[in-house]
């Protein structure tokens, strides 16, 4: 089959890899129908992932139909149209049991990889082949998808693929970082990042009832783009004083929940001293922390590999903040996604601003890498 791999920093290639076969009484084969690209696919992209291999094929977020079940599979048939969760999880663990499925010991099949980084591993994911579980993605034409009836779920008739797809990562971690934020009704939510999941989030906070969400990007488009679609305050960074605008915007307060969406990674104190002339990027975490009323919510969701230095610790304690972190979201909330997307609450199709063919998913990718055109997401149809 043809499926999107890497092959190199900045260097994607669609090349013939071997097709899936079932391997376990659990699995599913996908014929994919589309995938997307994701902001967590960019530091993989540049070659900032050193278990990435050459020819390991990428893809977190995509659907399809179902080809093939094995002999434990309960939910699904043939020919059944599923949305597949970017996470892998059992489904049986202490954590997917408490709705962790993020967590889950057995989702990876090469802990280690992790373990001795972070303390633990958290679950498998498609198109992170060997930090996160070995398994091959799904810009291909067909993927192999473990513990099918936990991690695929069928889609209603009538969603449509463009708007189902983001059920699968985008729209999860949008409702993710609502709920870690503990959205309520009247509350002030500030978003940085205006990329897909920086949207869904300020999506998710209007559909618990906030009062206002702002959303902080420099990429004009972008902020036009939530403002359109989610009723989002567009800030654009490079214009404005993001600070005092959002005690503004917040009675003087600042923002009850900040998110974090972001898509570099945090500027380290040693890039803020040379800051102009790496660019004059501001920190979005060091900003949120700042922003936030006291006594509020601080979700960070991206823009974090690694270690973060120059954290304003000393904030976290003096204004009683809560810091909540999500590196992918959980499969639980994907069937009640799709029933908001049926009936049309949730709407997610314009961020597929560039549809292309598998083939011509090289540039895709450097499309979306870029910001160029106005890319948000690209999407790859075999
Ligand atoms: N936690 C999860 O479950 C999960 C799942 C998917 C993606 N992610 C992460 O979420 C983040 C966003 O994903 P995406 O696909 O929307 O990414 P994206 O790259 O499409 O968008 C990120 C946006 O952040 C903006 N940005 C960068 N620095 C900023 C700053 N200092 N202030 C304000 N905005 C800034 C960029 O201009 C861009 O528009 C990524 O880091 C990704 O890894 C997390
Ligand atoms: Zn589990």
């Amino acid at each position: 089959m043809r499926a999107l791999c890497w092959v190199g920093a900045d260097q994607l290639a669609v090349r013939e890899v071997p097709d899936p076969e079932l391997r376990n009484e659990r699995d599913i084969i996908v014929r994919v129908r589309r995938s997307a690209t994701c902001g967590a696919d960019l530091p993989l992209l540049a070659g900032r992932d050193p278990l990435l291999r050459s020819g390991d094929v990428l893809g977190a977020e995509f659907l399809g139909e179902v080809v093939e079940t094995g002999p434990g599979v309960r939910r699904h048939r043939s020919g059944d149209r599923v949305v597949v969760g970017a996470g892998v999880a059992c489904g049986g663990c202490w954590y997917c049991r408490a709705g962790l499925h993020a967590c889950c010991d057995n989702g990876s099949t090469e802990p280690a990889s992790v373990d001795d980084g972070w303390g633990r591993s958290d679950a498998g994911c498609f198109g992170r082949p060997r930090a996160a579980g070995g398994f091959a993605g799904g810009h291909a034409e067909y993927v192999r998808v473990p513990y099918a009836d936990v991690t695929a779920v069928r889609v209603p008739d009538v969603v449509g693929d463009d708007r189902a797809l983001f059920a699968a990562d985008a729209a999860p971690t949008g409702w993710l970082a609502a709920e870690l934020g503990a959205v309520r009704p009247g509350d002030v939510v500030a978003v940085w990042g205006a990329g897909a999941v920086g949207q869904l989030a300020a999506r998710a906070a209007t559909l618990r009832g906030c009062a206002r969400v702002v959303v902080v990007d420099r990429h004009e488009e972008r902020l036009r783009m939530a403002e359109r679609h989610t009723g989002a305050e567009p800030l654009n960074y490079r214009r404005t004083d993001v600070s005092a605008e959002l005690r503004d915007h917040s009675g003087g307060r600042g923002p009850d929940v900040c998110v974090v969406a972001v898509g570099e990674p945090p500027a380290r104190s040693v890039v803020d001293r040379f800051g102009a002339r790496v660019g004059d990027r501001p920190d979005a975490l060091r900003e949120a922390v700042y922003a936030c009323r006291k006594g509020g919510t601080v979700v960070v969701l991206g823009g974090t590999d690694g270690f973060v230095d120059a954290f304003p610790l000393g904030a976290v304690t003096d204004k009683r903040l809560t810091v909540r972190g999500a590196r992918r979201p959980d499969l639980r909330d994907v069937p009640m996604l799709l029933d908001r997307m049926a009936r049309d609450e949730l709407r997610t199709e314009h961020l597929a601003t560039h549809r292309l063919p598998l083939e011509e998913a090289p540039r895709g990718y450097a499309l979306f890498r870029d910001r160029a055109d106005g890319c948000v997401r690209a999407v790859f149809s075999p």
